[in-house]
């Protein structure tokens, strides 16, 4: 009997191809659309293996009314989704995609940054709203990456890709993470900071961290109001991490210059969040790995976790 396989999302047929030939997959086809939960616990019930993005929630509900499964695949570094206590307890291993996208994320937050420091949306809407008539000296001024400060909390890989980026444009590099980069500090000049000082001192912060209950709203009005009027904040990490609206509230007063989010709370963000009413903030719809390279790369890394725990053999990038 063949082994059972769940798609909780629809990924492009090649992809998939590999993993229809060994096992019985069946994949939700709504492309648009996210899989209900009762449709996904129906589901999950059934299989041998079950494959999800950042948008699936695998509870513990989900897990204990699972007895067959025995891999949860997921198609992104982050693992939030996914309760990894219940997932341990039940002998179900769960795999992500770490490296692959480390540069493209990168590129993303770099991207972002110059984008809010330039107000490149608002910019280009000038131009395509027909309200560019004429050039005037003052208009859509924004900050200067080059020669800037540059502050990353959580410094991780995409959090240390991230920071080699700043090189170019001569940037001052400060990072606060759980341990020291002591070998990064050396070969490339990043200094570590305690992150009162690189609130303090950063032009742009640059969120990494994992959204765990520790980092849980880790940037709230407190950290905030200890950044300069100039500086902006970008998160590419997890939209938890930071209070959204102590975030709304410091753009609204000019406690902090702009901000760059590629990552909200509730995702997709709701038409009628308060921060999509402010000019200073840059919003992307999550795409932090979006490369067709890389997405093909993520989505590869998890055919090849999942069959090798259906054909018994240890998965690479196993996170429990
Ligand atoms: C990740 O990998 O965690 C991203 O947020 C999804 O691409």
């Amino acid at each position: 009997m063949k082994r059972k396989l769940f798609i909780a999302r629809k990924l492009p047929e090649e992809v998939v191809a590999p993993l229809r030939e060994k096992f019985e997959v069946r994949m939700w086809d709504e492309a648009e659309k996210q899989i209900p939960e009762k449709v996904l616990l129906e589901e999950a019930r059934q299989v041998d293996a079950l494959w999800t993005t950042i948008t699936e929630n695998v509870t513990r509900q989900l897990i204990e009314a699972s007895p067959n499964l025995k891999v949860v695949s997921n198609l992104a570094v982050g693992f939030n989704n996914i309760d990894l206590e219940a997932a341990k307890e039940h002998g179900v291993i769960v795999t992500n995609t770490p490296d692959v996208l480390t540069e493209t994320t990168a590129d993303l937050a770099f991207a972002l940054l110059l984008a809010s420091a330039r107000r490149i949306t608002e910019a280009e809407q000038t131009v395509r709203n027909g309200e560019w008539t004429s050039w005037s000296a003052t208009q859509l001024t924004g900050m200067d990456v080059f020669g800037a400060t540059l502050g990353v909390i959580g410094m991780g890989r995409i959090g240390e890709a991230a920071a080699r980026r700043a090189a170019g444009f001569n940037m001052r590099v400060l990072y606060h993470n759980r341990t020291r980069k002591l070998e990064s500090e050396k070969r490339y000049g990043f200094e570590y900071a305690s992150k009162d000082i690189l609130l303090k001192e950063a032009d742009f912060v640059l969120i990494f961290a994992p959204l765990t209950p520790e980092t849980k709203n880790m940037i709230g009005e407190q950290e905030l109001a200890k950044m300069k009027e100039t500086a902006v904040l970008i998160n590419v990490a997890r939209g938890g991490i930071v209070d959204e609206e102590a975030l709304y509230n410091a753009l609204k007063d000019g406690t902090i210059w702009g901000a760059g989010l590629d990552v909200f709370e509730v995702e997709p963000v709701p038409m009628d969040h308060p921060l999509l009413t402010l000019s200073n903030v840059t919003v992307l719809p999550h795409i932090g790995s979006a490369s067709i390279r890389t997405r093909l790369a993520m989505m590869n890394m998890n055919v090849q976790a999942m069959t090798d725990v259906l054909e018994g053999r240890e998965p690479k990038n196993r996170v429990v």
